[in-house]
């Protein structure tokens, strides 16, 4: 199959042409919307990730084209139209599931940082200043974590938080038993909230879930919370989260997704004028971490992606099963 490859990174090409042995890849960096969708045209599929835009208007087009798959080289689907894609019959396929070590290990790595700021120590001691002040943290042993969405990342989040030490709190629509017989409690989040020094959220983005981190849920937190969102973006309200900053409210933010990541991640944009003033404001804050959306990014995962995605589109072209489905 012709397969339309959009923001096409460096390493997708590697990891996607390791693994290809039967289909023609055609790649591009633009990001995938209504401008840029006539480069698909005469390919029989496109291959899509986080920030690509799938809306009734792309998915009108990609259908007139004669592209009847949709490819999705990550888990989540917020981006993807799905009442558009059933409308003008576009299947939608994913890579539900690559290392959900990778991102949650990811989680874990933006607590450590905001808490022993490894990443100033580095600078500091790099300029020969070898003076401790203003890098005391805590530690992580016996402090409550609170988990929202215990799906793959989260269970092995909570996991990794257990064996810090932590008492580890969650709040999910359905518990995982299993994390429960291991000494996770499941609390309703208006119970969880007031409890955690740390919270971190690993549920989908819906429109259940939409701005869960609002003025209204920050202020039942801790005052002096950690917070870490590895998931999406817009499950914070990134205006409350600033003016919670500002007040001490929220201690520390770690985030590897961000409301308006769309118009920026994911490229070099070093030596551009950043229009968006709350990822600038987020940055200017001491106790800010923002990296991005690199959560995924491991050989492993990468290896997973390029392997699940070939494999659904060689399914969909032998007319097998679409075990991993969206919709
Ligand atoms: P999953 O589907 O295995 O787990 C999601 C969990 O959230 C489920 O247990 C579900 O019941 C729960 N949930 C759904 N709605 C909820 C609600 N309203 N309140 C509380 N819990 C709710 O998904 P997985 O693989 O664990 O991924 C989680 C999220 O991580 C993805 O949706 C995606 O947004 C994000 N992600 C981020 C990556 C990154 O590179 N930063 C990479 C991969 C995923």
């Amino acid at each position: 199959m012709k397969v339309a490859f959009f923001s096409t990174q460096p390493y997708d090409r590697e990891y996607f042409l390791r693994y290809n042995t039967r289909h023609d890849l055609r790649f591009f960096d633009a990001q995938l919307n209504k401008s840029t969708v006539s480069l698909a045209y005469g390919c029989d599929a496109v291959c899509a990730f986080v920030n690509d835009v799938l809306d009734n208007a792309v998915i009108q087009l990609l259908s007139k084209s004669g592209i009847e798959l949709i490819a999705l080289r990550c888990a989540g689907y917020n981006n993807v139209d799905l009442i558009a894609t059933s409308l003008y019959s576009v299947k939608v396929v994913r890579v539900p599931a690559y290392s959900p070590h990778a991102v949650a290990e990811h989680a874990v790595a933006l607590i450590l940082t905001l808490n022993r700021k490894t990443h100033k120590a580095y600078n500091r001691v790099r300029e020969g200043n070898f003076s401790l002040d203003k890098l005391i943290g805590f530690d992580l042993y016996g402090k409550t974590v609170g988990v929202i969405g215990t799906g793959k990342i989260g269970e092995v989040f909570c996991h990794i938080m257990k064996g810090f030490g932590c008492r580890v709190l969650a709040f999910d629509l359905i518990a995982n038993r299993e994390l429960e017989a291991k000494g996770v409690e499941y609390l309703p989040l208006v119970e969880l909230l007031p409890q955690c020094d740390i919270i971190s959220l690993h549920c989908p983005l819906t429109d259940q879930t939409r701005h869960l981190i609002n003025t209204d849920t920050i202020n039942l937190m801790k005052p002096g919370v950690m917070l870490i969102n590895t998931s999406r973006g817009a499950l914070i309200n990134t205006q409350a989260t600033i003016q919670a900053l500002k007040i001490g409210r929220i201690g520390y933010l770690g985030i590897d997704v961000y409301e308006q990541e769309d118009k920026l991640f994911f490229y070099n944009r070093s030596e551009e004028i950043i229009p968006d003033d709350n990822i600038m404001r987020l940055m200017s804050f001491p106790n800010v971490l923002v990296t991005s959306h690199q959560g995924f990014f491991t050989d492993e995962a990468l290896t997973q992606i390029a392997q699940t995605t070939l494999q659904n589109i060689a399914d969909f072209e032998d007319d097998k099963p679409l075990i991993n489905k969206v919709g």
